[in-house]
């Protein structure tokens, strides 16, 4: 179900390029072609972009959800441009899509288009990433991104033997060198898992057992634009010079798999791997914790997010309410959006084929 390496998609599913023009309603939203001709309902989906792995596998298990449930599938790739992005959705609105499902690009650059999607009662579920500034987000199903954060700077932490596998302090004095990394500052998750991380980083930075060389330990100061690895491995060589001198870097915190490996590409040269942290459960990720070089990652089991999304579109397309577990945590400035949250769950050496190969989400031969 969850081929990550191409992003074809099953049978039945509308695949359209980034930049394609998608079909043209000669109509008000709501009486496109494919409605007139066609009673399915069709679930538009947006994506952020092929080159970040993991969305890759999100939208084929999305979009495979749906497909077996008998409704059409618009699913698109927005290459990670804001601006391709609103104009595919505007396709999917002028399409007639009974339904919009939105992993965003930038979560605060959607409010013309979705208020066109809100005129014509076309419901939208944020998908994974909030959508700020409108009132035009119905949903959220995301999974509990604080606590993501909470367990990336926990084991920065423990890798670093500052405190125990219980996350209990070990008194281990340090100083310990460290520097960190944020997501993409278009992206409300970077600032909830950077908060999630400090919230259990702080209180080592403040007594010195942690140290930042680089002086730069504001999120803004750490943030990579649109999660760009070029970018982190950019930001990382930038960073070596007091450790080609010779200090250790001890530790790296970093929010996602793909900038992990760039940081650790970056700092190969330094003959030692530091405690690198992650997200998301990348193969490239899970080969290189299995070999004991990415001290950790973070899984999110994204067939279990595409599932509670496809429940949430099925029952707004039944007329009926979706199930949520969250009513007070995401505030996008115009209201809270109700959210059904997902646990994540820490991966290391020790945890992954437990975690990850008995869940089948990786054959241990993919590992290999
Ligand atoms: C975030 C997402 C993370 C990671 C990152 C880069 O929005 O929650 O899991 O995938 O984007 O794609």
């Amino acid at each position: 179900m969850r081929a990550r390496t191409t992003a074809l998609l099953g049978v039945g599913v509308l695949v359209l390029a980034a930049g394609c023009a998608g079909p043209q309603a000669g109509g008000p939203p709501g009486t496109g072609p494919q409605d007139a001709s066609d009673e399915t309902p069709l679930v538009g989906v947006a994506m952020p972009s092929v080159e970040l792995e993991r969305w890759v596998g999100d939208g084929e298990n999305v979009s495979a959800q749906l497909t077996s449930l008998g409704f059409d599938v618009d699913m698109r790739y927005a290459e990670d441009d804001p601006a391709t992005q609103v104009e595919q959705l505007r396709a999917m609105v002028d399409a007639g899509a009974d339904a919009l499902v939105v992993a965003s690009v930038d979560g605060s650059a959607l409010s013309d288009v979705l208020a066109d999607a809100g005129a014509a009662d076309i419901p939208v579920i944020a998908y994974d990433r909030l959508i700020s500034g409108t009132d035009a987000v119905d949903y959220y199903a995301s999974f509990d991104n604080h606590r993501v954060g909470v367990l990336q700077g926990t084991a920065l932490l423990r890798g670093l033997g500052v405190v125990d596998a219980a996350g209990k302090p070990t008194g281990a004095a340090g100083p310990f060198a460290v520097e960190l990394f944020a997501g993409s500052p278009d992206d409300n998750n970077a600032t909830v898992f950077w908060d999630g991380a400090m919230s259990v980083l702080r209180p080592y930075l403040d007594s010195g057992v942690l140290t930042v060389p680089s002086g730069q330990v504001q999120r803004e100061q750490g943030a990579i634009q649109g999660w760009a690895a070029d970018l982190a491995g950019e930001r990382m060589t930038s960073l070596l010079g007091p450790y080609r001198d010779g200090l250790r870097l001890d530790g790296v915190l970093s929010p996602y798999d793909g900038i992990s490996q760039a940081i650790l590409a970056a700092t190969a040269e330094l003959g030692y791997v530091p405690v690198v942290t992650g997200q998301d459960a990348e193969l490239d990720a899970v080969r290189s914790v299995a070999a004991g070089e990415q001290y950790a990652t973070v899984y999110k089991d994204t067939r279990q997010l595409a599932e509670v999304t496809v429940q949430m579109v099925q029952a707004l397309l039944d007329g009926g309410e979706p199930e949520v577990n969250d009513t007070t945590s995401y505030d996008n400035g115009v209201k809270v959006v109700p959210a059904y949250l997902l646990a994540p769950q820490e991966v290391t050496e020790d945890s992954y084929t437990k975690v990850l190969v008995d869940s089948g989400y990786y054959t241990a031969q993919e590992l290999r």
